[in-house]
C-alpha cells in the first residue's frame, strides 16, 4: 500500500514512519513542513529507503496537497501534522489554529476530493487516519475515572481546544459525506527523538546540563506516560484493522504525578550518568518549583480496554523499562540532540523560562 504520512518528522509521525519502513513492505510519503518541532535526522535510519519519499508541504496549502494526492495515489492517510505543544499555544495560539483546524480541513478536503475519483474497490479500502490526543477530554478530578471514547469533549488549552475541533471535523466529513475516517485519541508520548521541549526529555537535558528542572505549581498533575514505539505499532493497527468510523483511545496505564517522574528521572541518571556537573551532588537537588501552567488540567488517564479488546493491541514497554530505555537513548544521541539544541528551540527555552530564572 501506499501511505500518505503527514508530521512524519515530527516526534510520534518519525516512529511511525520507521516502524512502517522497517516492518511492513509498504511505501510512505512523507508531508511534512518542517517547522521547529520537524527534524529529518530522526529519519537517517529510512531516509535513504526505496519505499521512502518527503515532500516539504504545509499542510494548509490545498494546492500542494491535491497534486501530492494526484502522484502518490494514497491507499491509507495518517494525520500527525500539528502544533503540539500546550505551553507554546498559551503564549500563541494562531498558529495552532491554523494547523490543526485550518490544516486538517485542508487535508479532509484533499482527501475528500481525491476519494471521490477513486474506483469503487479502492474506495472501499481508502482510509482516513486522524491522530489525536487524551487532552480533548479535559481534566479528570476523581481520582478512579478513565477517560472512554464516549467522555464528552471539554478541552482547557488552545492546544487542546483546536485539536478537538479538528476531531469534530474528521467526525463530520464522516457523516456527511461518508469520507472512510478512523480516530485515535493518545496520551501522553515519551521515548527517543523527543523534542526538549516536552517534560522528559527536557528533565534528562536540563540535568546532564547541571541546569534547574522546572516543575510547574506542586508537581502533583497526573498524566498518563506511553512508550512512542507501542503508540506507533497502536496506529499501525488502527489504520489497517479498525472498522470505518470508529474511535479508539490509546494509552499505557501508567499513570504518574509529574514530580515522582522527574525524581525516576534522576534516580536512573544517579545510575547511568554518575559523572555530574561540577558542583551537582544529587540530581534531585537540581528540582524547581516554578509558576503554574494557565488552566493546567490536573489528571489525564485513559481507558484503553476497547483496542486491547476489538484489535488485541497491548503496550509491550512498562513505564520503568521505556524509561529507562529513554534515558540511555538520550545519553548515547549527542549528535542528535546537539542539533536540535539550536535556533528556534533555544529561543523559545529563553522566552519561557527567563521570568523563572
Ligand atoms: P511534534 O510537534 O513532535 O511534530 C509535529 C510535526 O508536524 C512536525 O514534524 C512539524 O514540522 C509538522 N507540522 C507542523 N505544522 C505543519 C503544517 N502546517 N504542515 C505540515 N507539517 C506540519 O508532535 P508529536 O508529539 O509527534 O505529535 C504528533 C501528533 O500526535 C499530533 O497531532 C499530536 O496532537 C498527537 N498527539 C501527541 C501526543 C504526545 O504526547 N506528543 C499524544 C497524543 C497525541
Ligand atoms: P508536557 O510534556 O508539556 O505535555 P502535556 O502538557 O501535553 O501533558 O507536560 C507534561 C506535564 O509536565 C504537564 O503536566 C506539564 C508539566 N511540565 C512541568 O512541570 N515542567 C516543564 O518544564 C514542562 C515542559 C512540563
Amino acid at each position: 500500500m501506499n501511505i500518505l504520512v503527514t508530521g512524519g518528522a515530527g516526534f510520534i509521525g518519525s516512529a511511525v514512519v520507521r516502524h512502517i519502513i522497517q516492518h511492513t513492505s509498504h511505501h510512505v510519503l512523507n508531508v511534512d513542513k518542517l517547522t521547529y518541532a520537524g527534524n529529518l535526522e530522526s529519519l537517517a535510519s529510512v531516509a535513504d529507503h526505496e519505499r521512502y519519499q518527503f515532500s516539504q508541504t504545509d499542510i494548509c496549502d490545498r494546492v500542494a496537497l491535491d497534486q501530492l494526492f494526484k502522484t502518490f495515489q494514497p491507499d491509507l492517510v495518517m494525520h500527525l501534522a500539528a502544533e503540539s505543544h500546550v505551553d507554546r499555544s498559551i503564549t500563541g495560539s494562531k498558529d495552532f489554529i491554523e494547523t490543526n483546524i485550518i490544516g486538517t480541513y485542508q487535508l479532509l478536503e484533499a482527501a475528500r476530493f481525491y476519494w471521490n475519483a477513486l474506483e469503487e474497490s479502492k474506495k472501499a479500502t481508502f482510509r482516513f487516519h486522524h491522530i489525536s490526543t487524551d487532552e480533548v477530554y479535559g481534566d479528570l478530578e476523581g481520582t478512579d475515572d478513565l477517560f472512554t471514547e464516549t467522555t464528552p469533549y471539554a478541552p482547557s488549552s488552545p492546544y487542546s481546544a483546536s485539536k478537538a475541533s479538528s476531531d469534530h471535523l474528521v467526525r463530520a466529513w464522516h457523516r456527511t459525506y461518508g469520507l472512510p475516517v478512523v480516530l485515535t485519541n493518545c496520551s501522553n508520548n515519551y521515548g527517543p527523538y523527543h523534542f526538549p521541549e516536552k517534560l522528559i526529555p527536557l528533565i534528562i537535558l536540563n540535568a546532564l546540563a547541571g541546569k534547574a528542572l522546572p516543575v510547574y505549581g506542586n508537581g502533583e498533575q497526573i498524566r498518563d506516560w506511553l512508550y512512542v514505539e507501542d503508540h506507533a505499532r497502536a496506529l499501525y493497527t488502527v489504520v489497517t484493522e479498525a472498522k470505518v468510523g470508529e474511535t479508539y483511545n490509546i494509552g499505557g496505564h501508567n499513570e504518574q504525578k509529574n514530580i515522582d517522574v522527574v525524581k525516576s528521572i534522576c534516580t536512573l541518571l544517579e545510575e547511568l550518568a554518575p559523572n555530574k556537573p561540577s558542583g551537582i551532588e544529587h540530581y534531585q537537588d537540581l528540582i524547581t518549583y516554578v509558576k503554574d501552567r494557565p488552566g493546567h488540567d490536573l489528571r489525564y488517564a485513559i481507558d484503553a480496554s476497547k483496542i486491547e479488546k476489538d484489535l488485541a493491541w497491548v503496550p509491550l514497554e512498562s513505564f520503568e523499562t521505556g524509561l529507562r530505555k529513554t534515558v540511555q537513548w538520550y545519553l548515547s544521541n549527542t549528535k542528535w540532540i546537539e542539533n536540535v539544541q539550536s535556533g528556534e528551540y533555544k529561543n523559545w527555552l529563553v522566552e519561557q523560562y527567563q521570568a523563572d530564572e
